[in-house]
Formats: structure tokens, C-alpha cells, sequence
């Protein structure tokens, strides 16, 4: 390892958890560079963060924003956080729908950390995030693409900790119940919309969803990743962080 800044990418970096993590990172030490496809939001990214714009569902995309960012400096964390979330019941539940939640919520993260992974293999040392979900551990109705997806990102982060297992390279997930964000906004309008309620009775029914009876706080997740990311948890790998506040087996 060199003694220069270490450098993290962010996927979703202009998201609710990932402008959270982007803060933290920075705050920790690192050069951030966050990627999304609005360059607006990302524009909007508190500095010194860096926002680049980068669809990760695309396989060149990626390998172009990874060669660019990696040009001058390795990357010494990758956290996948970029993601989609909507719902329907299975019937419902369109060959489109079900394309995308795989796209954005675990073929990025596929994409993204085979970039990434050799060179922190040659330099052994790196750390990989994935922020999944407690979708990633269990199911719940009205979900499939989600669930499914998220249970397909927690696979990928597993088999890469087995890859890499006794290397300075680490790989983990953060499963969070639903977070104060932009998306679990979406899913609270949409839940009114559907239902009738108003939109406090819909958060609470998503909040009470866990055992923790609120949402979680995107500082709390970008702790999590912040913890995960550090130098104290390179004997961690291959693990699933809940933060649900108890009730997951895992
Ligand atoms: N919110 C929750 O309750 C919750 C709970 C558990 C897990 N999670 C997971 O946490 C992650 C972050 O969620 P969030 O709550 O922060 O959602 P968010 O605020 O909606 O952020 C998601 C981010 O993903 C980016 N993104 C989506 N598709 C992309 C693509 N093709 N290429 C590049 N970027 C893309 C979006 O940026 P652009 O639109 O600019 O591309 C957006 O900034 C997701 O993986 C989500 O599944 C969320």
C-alpha cells in the first residue's frame, strides 16, 4: 500500500445511503468518487466528494470508469450501493421489472467488482461493500424482483470473500431494513397512493416492518460501511451486517 489518500468509488453515490457513505468515507480519509447516471445530483454531491457519471448496468461503462478513476491511483474500496426498488405481487410482476431490479441491483455490483478486483488482489489489499438488504435474507410479498435480486447480490459478496479469503482483500455485505431515503420516500407515495393512507400511516407500516419499528438512519448505514471499509475489520469477510434491529437469521 502507498502512503497517498486512499481512493473509494460509490456506486449510487448521489442516493440517500450513498451520499451518506460518500460523506463518511471522506470523512475517514478517503478521495471519494461517486458514480450515478444524473449528473445533476451528482453535481449536487457536498465536496470534495467527485461525482462521475457512469449507468453501472453497462458493462463498457464501467470498465471505462474504472480504468479513468484508477488511472493515477488504485482503488482501495468499491461500495456497490446503486439500486432500484419496486413492487408488485408475482403476477404482476413484469419480465421487464424483474430485468431491471437484476440490472441495477446485482449486475452492477457484478460489473463493478470485477473491475475492481484484480488490482486490489495484486496490491492485497481492498475492501468491497455491498449494500444489500434484509431482502437479501428473506422474502416478503408483493417483492420477487427485489428480494430476488438482493439475494443474488448477497450471493456475489459471499463468493467473492470466499475468492479472496486470506488476502488483504475483504468483501461484505450491509443489510439495512428500510432507510430514511429517497427511495423508501417512493415506496411510502406509492403505498398511499394505492392504499388510501396517508403518507405517515404508510411509513409506519414500513417502519414497523422490522424490529426495530423505525426506519434506519443513512448515517447508520454508512457506519456500518465506514466500520467495514477500515483497517479494524480486515479480519471480517464474508459477513452480512443486519441492521434491522434484531429479529434476521442469518
Ligand atoms: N432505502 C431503503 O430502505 C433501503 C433498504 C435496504 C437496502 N437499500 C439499498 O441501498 C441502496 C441505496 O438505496 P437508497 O435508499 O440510497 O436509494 P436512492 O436514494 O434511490 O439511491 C439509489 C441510487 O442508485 C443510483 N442508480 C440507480 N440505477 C443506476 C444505474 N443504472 N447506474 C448508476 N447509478 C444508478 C441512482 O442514481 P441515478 O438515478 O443518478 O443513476 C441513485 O442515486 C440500494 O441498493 C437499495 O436497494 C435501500
Amino acid at each position: 500500500m502507498g502512503t497517498s489518500t486512499p481512493l473509494a468509488v460509490v456506486s449510487g453515490g448521489a442516493g440517500g445511503i450513498g451520499g451518506a457513505v460518500c460523506a463518511a468515507l471522506s470523512r475517514d480519509g478517503h478521495r471519494v468518487v461517486a458514480l450515478g447516471r444524473d449528473p445533476s445530483r451528482l453535481a449536487r454531491l457536498a465536496r470534495p466528494v467527485e461525482g462521475r457519471v457512469c449507468d453501472v448496468t453497462d458493462e463498457a461503462a464501467v470498465a471505462a470508469a474504472v480504468a479513468e478513476i484508477a488511472a493515477h491511483e488504485p482503488i482501495s474500496v468499491l461500495v456497490n450501493s446503486a439500486g432500484t426498488a419496486e413492487s408488485a405481487p408475482l403476477h404482476r410482476t413484469t419480465l421487464e421489472a424483474w430485468n431491471t431490479h437484476f440490472a441495477v441491483n446485482a449486475t452492477s455490483a457484478f460489473l463493478l467488482t470485477r473491475a475492481v478486483l484484480p488490482a486490489m488482489r495484486e496490491r492485497d489489499h481492498g475492501r468491497v461493500v455491498f449494500i444489500a438488504s434484509t431482502a437479501a435474507h428473506a422474502g416478503t410479498p408483493y417483492t420477487a424482483a427485489y428480494t430476488a435480486s438482493k439475494h443474488a447480490m448477497l450471493g456475489l459478496a459471499r463468493t467473492v470473500a470466499a475468492e479472496v479469503a486470506g488476502t488483504g482483500v475483504t468483501s461484505n455485505a450491509v443489510c439495512p431494513a428500510f432507510v430514511r431515503s429517497p427511495m423508501t420516500e417512493r415506496s411510502v407515495r406509492r403505498i398511499a397512493e394505492r392504499t388510501g393512507r396517508g403518507p405517515e400511516d404508510a411509513e409506519r407500516a414500513l417502519a414497523e416492518a422490522a424490529p426495530l419499528g423505525r426506519l434506519v438512519a443513512p448515517d447508520e448505514v454508512a457506519a456500518a460501511v465506514s466500520y467495514l471499509a477500515s483497517g479494524a475489520a480486515a479480519c471480517v469477510n464474508g459477513q452480512s451486517l443486519v441492521l434491522d434491529g434484531g429479529g434476521i437469521q442469518q
